[in-house]
């Protein structure tokens, strides 16, 4: 008797494999780290061989931690860091160089020559996007480029290109699958969000072969079997979708107008918009929400480079915690007013500001900062920066939402939370499950695999832990905004 449906969840800094059950309740998670490699400024890498075996770990650990075989699993759904770009060989799948990361910033230069040949308009009704180094498309030309061999490769054919799920099911199906979902399609650049097919000029103006591409199926499809090789027993590969429109799921957030925040490595605002797919006035991203039976549900979309990576630089950049769970308290010990403002742009900044050669920077500093007042700044400006998206997610919908669904590693810590809800001035709400990336992959899965027969019966599993109310007065609220407002505008590079 299967009870349980296997999620992989394979984020920028860790992979996850969690069993989740028919309610929607954690059996069982497993979890490995992975190195990040960052090889000049402002590039960011991954070992193709460390996300694959980091993957197969932990789903074989999972496994042994709820005493299961693979044979009580129904099916698996696959959720992953979106974006990031790999290209292997068809005959032997050994990627040709490392994946190149989202948050990564090499091809800045091609993007901005791009822009200034008037393409950002034609692209953006195409796509949703913007064109920015973040979107899979100029990392997938920079490989062809710049590793020997490959254009000539990939124009005989001998080249698959993917996002990490395609990646993933092409070695968990040995090669016999070279597939993606419609949401992670809708994050390369080159896929139409309203034909739903790759598109020929997105292809000719990123200089793509079309051989390399996957092809396109539904968030709740037939991805193929995993092999018995893996974990001993055949498994379908039922729900794929990318983690932030996997989180969209798990959060039920089905109506339109619903929206959550998930913040993990980054923080990634999306909001349903149902049959429309609504183009933003304020530089937030049209994408594709899930797609079942064909039919795509669009989103809006606000992406904030660096949430949690900003504890993880925090921690073992600076070693100023050795446990993420400690920033609460430090947070706690600090003054509403101190003058910290501390921008977190490692890797440039998303929406809206799209400045993908901002760098980082710390502001205010006085002779009694101390560690947690810069703790304190490195989670506020999380919050700070979710306002900016509130403020262009409100202004595109024309509406002011009351509530906000949140997830993520980072929304354990009930202070941020509570600052979240005051900067924001709306309901934060913290389901019980807050693994919700995973869950909605397995939901995915379960819909396909027939254990949910409609998106009403998954939103039924939904509970809320904790909700947050605002409790600041708006003088304090927005001299506070102000403080950041003007720190960001110190780092902005000008172009
Ligand atoms: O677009 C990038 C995003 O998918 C990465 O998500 O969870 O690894 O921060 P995460």
């Amino acid at each position: 008797m299967s009870r349980y449906l296997l999620s992989i969840d394979q984020g920028t800094t860790s992979s996850r494999a969690i069993l989740f059950n028919r309610q929607g309740e954690i059996a069982a998670v497993a979890q490995q780290e992975f190195t990040q490699h960052f090889p000049r400024d402002g590039w960011i890498e991954h070992d193709p061989e460390d996300i694959w075996e980091s993957v197969v770990a932990t789903c074989k650990e999972v496994l042994v931690k709820a005493s299961i075989s693979a044979g009580e699993v129904a099916g698996v759904g696959i959720t992953n860091q979106r974006e990031t770009t790999l290209l292997w060989d068809r005959t032997t799948g050994k990627p040709l160089y490392n994946a190149i990361v989202w948050q990564d910033r090499r091809t800045s230069d091609t993007c901005q020559t791009l822009r200034e040949a008037g393409h950002t308009d034609s692209v953006q009704a195409k796509t949703g996007l913007l064109i920015d180094p973040y979107f899979s498309a100029t990392k997938l030309a920079w490989l062809l480029e710049n590793v020997e061999g490959a254009r000539e490769r990939a124009e005989r054919g001998e080249l698959a290109f993917g996002t990490v799920d395609s990646f993933l099911i092409w070695r968990l199906t040995n090669g016999k699958q070279h597939v993606t979902d419609a949401t992670n399609a809708s994050r390369t650049a080159l896929f139409n969000i309203h034909t739903q097919q790759w598109d020929e000029d997105l292809l000719a103006l990123f200089n793509i072969p079309a051989n390399l591409l996957p092809s396109v199926k539904d968030s709740s499809d037939d991805f193929g079997m995993m092999e018995a090789e893996w974990l001993g027993a055949e498994l379908p590969i039922a729900g794929v979708a990318g983690d932030q429109q996997a989180a969209l799921v798990g959060q039920a957030c089905f109506t339109p107008g619903m929206g959550k925040s998930t913040y993990g490595t980054g923080c990634f605002m999306i909001v349903n918009t149902g049959d429309t797919p609504a183009l933003s006035r304020n530089r937030l991203l049209t994408t594709i929400g899930y797609r079942l039976n064909g039919k795509p549900t669009y989103a809006l979309e606000g992406s904030i480079f660096v949430a949690g990576a900003t504890v993880q630089w925090l921690r073992d950049g600076l070693n100023l915690f050795a446990d993420a769970a400690e920033t609460e308290a430090l947070a706690k010990e600090t003054r509403l007013g101190h003058s910290v403002y501390l921008v977190p742009a490692f890797t440039g900044l998303g929406a809206p500001h799209w400045d993908p050669k901002a760098r980082g920077a710390i502001f205010g500093l006085t002779r009694d900062t101390g560690i947690a007042e810069i703790v304190a700044a490195g989670l506020q400006a999380v919050c700070y920066q979710t306002r900016d998206l509130q403020h262009c997610m409100n202004d595109d919908m024309d509406a002011t939402p009351s509530k906000l669904r949140v997830d993520g590693g980072m929304v354990k810590n009930s202070w941020l939370m509570q600052f979240l809800s005051d900067m924001l001035d709306v309901e934060v709400d913290r389901p019980t499950i807050l693994e919700t990336t995973a869950l909605g992959a397995a939901y995915l899965a379960g819909l396909r695999l027939g254990w949910y027969d409609s998106l009403e019966e998954i939103e039924q599993l939904w509970n809320c832990e904790k909700s947050f109310m605002p409790t600041m007065e708006d003088a304090p609220r927005e001299q506070l905004y102000q403080g950041w407002l003007d720190a960001v505008s110190r780092v902005r590079s000008g172009e």
